[in-house]
């Protein structure tokens, strides 16, 4: 392969500084990576990804092998190269809705001594509209050799090394020509593939990332929205999102009703866009998106709702198993996972509830120490008086109702997800319920 000019550096190896890191060293860049985390450089350095994400363990495992990428906790380390990708985490703050910008800030802080003349740093992060012209403001008073450019990242857990390297789009946002074309250069091998390319000032390319997470979280509280109004109705909302989704203009994808979202972006992100265009003057524009984050957190409600309708108010005497704990299958986070905030909801109503999860027990547990965790689903389901199916992991979908009956005290399933098969539970004289369909 060919060794590409450019040496790139990422700041912030967590899930998406770790992606783009071993991509970008794919398509030929040295790449460095940079965090102040020294267990999780130690991890990366010795080729192990500290977290669960399929495909990523080989592609680091050989990029860590073709001497392309290294892993470091001295900053230093970014001064051959010429562009620098912030990737560091903007959580919700402790104190509000908005989003901590504590570490992008540092992030710059601590490369800007380091910067060489016209090189670009390139913001991943998820931020408030009108950080990146602060922050670029700021450049210029400490780097004024070097320029700031933004490039939204809309990769998804459990996909992200093919979001990474065949995106849908590419979206720059930047205030000059060089910076689009050093942003052009670095993304000419996914360009070359045909892969749309969006130029837009600093605010919108901003804007672009927490509008398209907001529309998508609408679209799922939508359907969930329909999914209560089904159930008042009698009415069945896996067969309401079916019909409407042929429609184009709606579409057929993030219509899967159930317990709701959760996941380290799509809630925090909609809670700092509100707080964001309170601050700008705009609160009345994004008024529907509380709605949309109750109607989320409702979901879950729900859910315990016909767990009491089935078993008891008092849930003292019973247990449940939990299949999943994961916010969404092939993924190991479990941050403000509707599963598990399900789990020990129950729990603290007083059940005995256990969970499993092919990925997510080890970070459950850290979150979530007093839940009892089981390592398979045999073992999670013996003596359960009734079974949630709370993240749709294959092998849950492809569980065989008849050969795991006689593990059971009482054969009651719940599909928070609508993703099992009910004719098939039901033949295997399950009472099968679900959120949305009243049958
Ligand atoms: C989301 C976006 O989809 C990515 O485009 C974006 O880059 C990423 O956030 C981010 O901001 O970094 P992700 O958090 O990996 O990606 O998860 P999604 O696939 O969007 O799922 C989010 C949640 O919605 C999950 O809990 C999932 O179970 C739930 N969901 C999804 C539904 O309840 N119904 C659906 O129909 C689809």
């Amino acid at each position: 392969m060919k060794v590409m000019d450019e040496k790139l550096s990422v700041v912030g190896c967590g899930y998406l500084g770790v992606t783009h890191a071993a991509c970008m060293s794919s398509l030929g860049y040295r790449v460095v990576g940079v965090d102040t985390d020294p267990v999780k450089i130690a991890e990366l350095q010795s080729g192990k990804l500290p977290f669960y994400e399929p495909g990523l363990d080989t592609l680091l495992a050989q990029e860590m092998k073709s001497g392309r990428l290294s892993f470091t906790t001295d900053v230093l380390a970014v001064t051959d190269a010429d562009v620098h990708f912030i990737c560091v985490g903007t959580p919700q703050s402790k104190d509000g809705l908005a989003a901590d910008l504590t570490y992008v800030k540092s992030a710059l802080a601590a490369i800007s001594p380091f910067l060489k003349k016209g090189s670009l740093v390139v913001g991943k992060s998820t931020v408030p509209v009108g950080t990146a012209q602060s922050l670029r403001e700021e450049l210029a008073k400490t780097a004024p050799h070097a320029d700031l450019a933004w490039n939204p990242e809309f990769l998804r857990e459990g996909f992200a090394v093919e979001d990474t390297l065949t995106p849908n789009r590419l979206v720059v946002g930047v205030a000059n020509d060089l910076a689009e074309d050093i942003l052009k250069k670095v993304y000419k091998p996914i360009l070359d593939l045909g892969t749309p390319w969006i130029r837009a000032d600093l605010p919108t390319s901003e804007l672009v990332k927490v509008a398209a997470n907001s529309f998508l979280a609408t679209k799922i509280s939508f359907i969930n929205a329909m999914a209560e109004v089904c159930e008042a109705a009698g009415g069945d909302v896996t067969v309401l999102a079916k019909a409407i989704g042929y429609d184009p203009r709606i579409g057929n994808k993030f219509l899967q009703a159930g317990i709701g979202f959760g996941g380290g972006c799509l809630p925090k992100d909609i809670r700092a866009f509100m707080a964001r265009a309170e601050e700008l003057g705009a609160k009345q524009a994004l008024e529907f998106l509380r709605e949309i984050d109750a109607i989320n957190l409702r979901a879950r409600l729900r859910v315990i709702d016909v767990v009491r309708s089935e078993l008891s108010d008092d849930l003292s005497q019973y247990k449940i198993a939990v299949l999943g704990a994961t916010f969404k299958p092939d993924s190991d986070d479990v941050r403000d996972s509707p599963a598990l905030d399900i789990a020990a909801q129950l729990n603290a109503a007083g059940a005995q509830v256990v969970v499993t999860d092919p990925q997510g027990i080890e970070p459950a547990r850290k979150r979530f120490p007093n839940l009892e965790y089981a390592l398979n689903v045999n073992d999670a389901l013996k003596d359960a008086n009734l079974v949630l199916h709370l993240t749709e992991w294959k092998e849950y979908r492809q569980i065989d109702p008849a050969a795991i009956s006689s593990l059971v005290k009482n054969k009651i399933i719940i599909d928070g997800r609508n993703m099992l098969d009910r004719d098939l539970w039901r033949k295997a004289g399950w009472k099968f319920r679900a959120l949305g369909r009243t049958d």
